[in-house]
């Protein structure tokens, strides 16, 4: 009997930004690298919020659709999210990726892409949710923080953890508000995000209750 066919086919991704766009910057240096079939994923758009920031320059200049939805320019929020939640399945994602993007989604996103929606976050969740991880971890006085890789569900940066790397504190954090911490997690988290991304495009993967399986 036949062996059935492998799925080859590259996997689209879409990445949300409201930021500086390191992260983004990472996985498009590596897919350019490692080519889109051996990585097994292209970014085939950029989302972001707002308009003017670097996560979109870095979009452009490698040639990559960008689309902006702000919540300023919708009556509700619920109508943000359901344009947000449009103009993502306009591209077809098969994964769709937070890298920085400061904003929580609703209902009608997370219906259309939830098991399917990866963010990044600067702590060790559960420890140090929201949007201020890093600093915190620093007030809390942890010796250990670090990065988060996992799917977004309904609540703040609760969702089923696919990886997570350590980053140590040094006393010297304290001098400049976790500032210098920031980028020393921000490292990690760049090169733990383009390796989870590769392996969830590459291998597939099943959420068992809290548990991501890569097959
Ligand atoms: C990352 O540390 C991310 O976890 C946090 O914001 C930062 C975004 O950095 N939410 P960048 O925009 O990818 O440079």
């Amino acid at each position: 009997m036949a062996a059935k066919p492998v799925d080859r086919r590259a996997r689209r991704l879409v990445v949300l930004v409201s930021g500086s766009g390191t992260n983004l910057q990472a996985l498009l240096d590596e897919i350019a690298a490692t080519g889109v079939a051996a990585y097994g994923a292209e970014i085939v758009a950029v989302g972001a919020d707002r308009d003017g920031i670097e996560g979109l320059a870095r979009a452009e200049r490698s040639g990559v659709p960008t689309f902006v939805r702000k919540v300023k320019d919708y009556g509700t929020r619920e109508e943000w999210d359901a344009a947000l939640a449009e103009a993502v399945a306009a591209h077809e994602p098969d994964l769709v990726v937070s890298a920085g993007f400061m904003k929580i989604v609703g209902k009608e996103f997370l219906a259309r892409f939830g098991g399917r929606f990866v963010n990044t976050h600067p702590a060790l969740l559960p420890s140090f949710p929201g949007a201020h991880g890093v600093r915190d971890a620093l007030a809390y006085g942890a010796r250990v923080t670090g990065c988060t890789v996992h799917f977004v569900d309904d609540g703040v940066d609760t969702g089923p953890i696919i990886a997570q790397g350590v980053v140590e504190v040094r006393d010297e954090d304290y001098e400049d508000e976790g500032v210098a911490l920031h980028e020393r997690i921000k490292e990690v988290e760049r090169k733990l995000l383009v390796d989870v991304v590769g392996r969830l495009a590459r291998n597939g993967y099943r959420i068992e209750g809290r548990k991501v399986v890569i097959q």
